[in-house]
């Protein structure tokens, strides 16, 4: 498999098909005809896609599914997500119907600032390299004019400038943090060109101010990017009802309680902390996917955030205050819905479209809740049923299709594990069976 090859992305696309397939597949031309299955004959789709990203084979389905009745802030949402684990979108919709019940989802913006950072090394005096900074902080902010005139006029652009001396952690480290306001853009590219600007101009205006007698070359960028640590772009969202409703609802008694204690456990332990928020974030990437947001930003800044008291903890809360049972989340979400992809990818498109195209904001409070509902989801099978049984059940149709299994087996298999245990071998076993008998 060690198989090397120079200029691959100058090749064309048939010709990196035939190289893949000659070389890393026993079966060449079966391999082929699955990668072109998966080509769209929409030509000018097919470009479009390809075109996302680079040395582009073919497509990779994901499901796109719909997650309805969930009522936020007394608005009725359909909420589209892309997911391929079983059951993520049946407990989100299961929760989400059972709160539209009970009062639906209250979310709120609580701030949306996002930053970027300039880190670089100056070996000098750190009154010399403050001086110089304070005198130029306005003109570097002036520098990026031609960068943020689009952005200014919706209403964005850079928030403030400061310079932050990091050098008891590293000899010479200063940073300029630079926040910002991006709207309703997700806005890495707008930071990233800003920041860079602003660097460029850092150093160039060590010329014009003499006085501090700063070489150029005394100033070393590391490197200027932006943060998807974005702990002043939060949100958040809870639901509540009385106790008492919501034990009858669950039809268990002491539901709320337990409840409560599962959410304390992940607060405290970090092997179960990591598995409650990888719940939440079922929720949040499926939604992230589906709208055309980068979810591995995301994923990066939501844990990162778990641990910002130095513990990795639970991103939800839950509580009982005079019989009022009360779970919430809070969560930073730096999330777009103009620009990248999501004016590009048609799906992503008709995703946010469905949303009634909402803005930025808009869009953070869905996800939220979305998050919520899914950990909602999982924390009550987890303290009633366990987590296998629904799991297992929506798995049941990935087994039976791993196994080839036709539609009147699949058909008769999923009658008979409504009362049996799901499992690999279970299944193969009935299977088994089943085609020995003359019942298919
Ligand atoms: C599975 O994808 C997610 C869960 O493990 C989350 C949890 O344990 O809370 C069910």
């Amino acid at each position: 498999m060690n198989k090397k090859i120079k200029g691959f992305s100058k090749l064309s696309k048939d010709k990196k098909l035939d190289w893949v397939v000659n070389n890393f597949f026993n079966d060449s031309e079966n391999a082929k005809k699955i990668l072109r299955k998966y080509l769209n004959n929409d030509e000018k789709l097919q470009k479009l896609h390809d075109e996302f990203s680079e040395n582009t084979l073919t497509n990779f389905y994901l499901p796109f599914s719909i997650a309805p009745n969930f009522l936020i802030n007394r608005k009725v949402y359909s909420i589209p997500m892309v997911i391929e684990e079983s059951s993520v979108i049946a407990a989100a919709s299961k929760s989400a119907k059972l709160w539209s019940e009970l009062g639906g989802f209250k979310t709120k913006v609580i701030s949306k600032i996002k930053t970027g950072q300039i880190h670089f090394i100056y070996l000098g005096e750190k009154e010399i390299i403050t001086s110089y900074f304070n005198s130029v902080k306005s003109i570097l902010i002036e520098s990026t004019e031609n960068i943020i005139s689009n952005m200014k006029k919706r209403g964005g652009g850079i928030i403030d400038i400061q310079l932050n001396d990091k050098t008891s952690d590293m000899n010479g480290y200063y940073q300029i943090n630079i926040s910002f306001n991006t709207v309703d853009a997700m806005g890495a590219n707008f930071i990233n060109s800003c920041l860079e600007q602003v660097s460029k101009s850092f150093l160039e205006k060590t010329d014009q101010y003499n006085e501090y007698k700063i070489k150029k070359n005394e100033i070393k960028v590391i490197m200027s990017i932006l943060s998807n640590y974005v702990p002043d772009c939060l949100v958040k969202a809870e639901v509540s009802c009385e106790v008492k409703e919501l034990n009858i609802r669950e039809e268990y008694d002491g539901f709320c309680e337990k409840f409560i204690q599962a959410v304390k456990i992940a607060e405290l332990d970090v092997s179960r902390a990591v598995t409650h928020n990888k719940g939440i974030m079922n929720g949040i990437d499926a939604v992230a996917i589906a709208t055309g947001n980068d979810f591995r930003a995301i994923e990066a800044g939501i844990h990162a955030y778990a641990s910002r008291k130095g513990k990795y903890t639970s991103l939800s809360k839950a509580s009982i205050e005079n019989g009022i049972f009360n779970f919430s989340i809070e969560i930073p979400l730096a999330l777009g819905t103009v620009g990248g992809i999501t004016n590009l990818h048609p799906l992503v498109k008709l995703a946010l479209d469905m949303l009634d195209n909402p803005t930025a904001e808009e869009l953070m409070q869905i996800t939220a809740s979305v998050g919520l509902a899914q950990n909602y989801g999982a924390l009550r099978s987890l303290i009633t049923s366990g987590i296998q049984k629904g799991h297992m059940k929506m798995h049941l149709i990935n087994i039976l299709n791993s196994l080839e299994a036709s539609e009147s087996e699949k058909k008769l298999a999923i009658e008979y594990f409504k009362n049996e245990i799901v499992s690999n071998s279970n299944v193969q076993n009935y299977l088994i069976k089943l085609r020995k008998s003359d019942e298919v």
